[in-house]
């Protein structure tokens, strides 16, 4: 399955979900790629820091094709990609290949308002991709706040539908990020590492189990490969 998080306004959250998620799917024994198609490279020096071995990262800030998706994957069931924060070709190359696209959104009206073009590039590339699921996910949420108990109301005017699971402003994503580490390898048994074992599994619950495009792709070649190879052994 490929999984985006996609939104061209910066520092909503795409790098640090990517991330965790990732880790998280890791640790349920998903094996998975974490393409960085960010030219700033984020998730690449994040990858760098410990050079942690929970994934690959792979860098490749240009505009991505479905054949690219299955070589960087050959060897992995999953692919997530963190996109830039611009609407640009890359973008919209990485919603013609993924599966689900999330796009992270903190409750402020300024990052409400800017995620605006985002979405229309998703529901246009959804009119010849009526497969691609996209959700909003709110991220950054300041509990204990107004702002915070209003975020799905202020997130959800857009028609979008949202995942339950909503991410919070917690220092553990901050500090977790520059030790090159998840939140789950830094505190198990933190706010932060809770949260994204409940995006893991709402993820995992809505879409996962279902056979993805570069699942069906994979079987295929098997087929084709085990045909071969009985064809010539008759
Ligand atoms: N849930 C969170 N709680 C606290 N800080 C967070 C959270 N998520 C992200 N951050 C912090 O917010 C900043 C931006 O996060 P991040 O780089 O993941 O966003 P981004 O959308 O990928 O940004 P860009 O668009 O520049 O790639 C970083 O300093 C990160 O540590
Ligand atoms: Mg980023």
């Amino acid at each position: 399955m490929v999984i985006s998080f996609v939104n061209q306004k910066g520092g909503v959250g795409k790098t640090t979900t990517a991330i965790n998620l990732a880790a998280s799917l890791v640790r349920k024994n998903h094996s998975l790629v974490l393409i960085d198609a960010d030219p700033q490279g984020s998730a690449t020096h994040w990858h760098a820091v410990e050079n942690n071995q929970a994934f690959d990262v792979i860098h490749y800030p240009m505009p991505v094709q479905k054949s690219d998706i299955e070589m960087i994957a050959l060897n992995s069931s999953d692919v997530l990609i963190d996109a830039p924060p611009a609407i640009g070709e890359i973008t919209e190359s990485v919603l013609s290949v993924s599966d689900l696209v999330i796009v992270p959104v903190s409750p402020s009206s300024l990052d409400i308002w800017s995620c605006r073009e985002t979405l229309e590039m998703i529901q246009e590339v959804g009119q010849t991709r009526p497969d691609l699921e996209a959700r909003l996910l709110v991220t950054k949420k300041i509990p204990g706040t107004r702002v915070g108990r209003n975020a799905r109301e202020a997130v959800g005017g857009f028609g979008f539908d949202l995942l339950e699971t909503e991410l919070c402003q917690r220092v553990a994503y901050i500090d977790a990020i520059a030790g090159g580490v998840s939140v789950m390898q830094y505190a198990p048994s933190c706010k932060a590492a809770a949260e994204i074992e409940d995006l893991c599994a709402e993820i995992l619950s809505g879409w996962m189990e279902q056979d993805s495009t570069l699942d069906i792709w994979q079987t295929y070649q098997e087929t084709l490969e085990e045909q071969a190879m009985g064809v010539r052994s008759v």
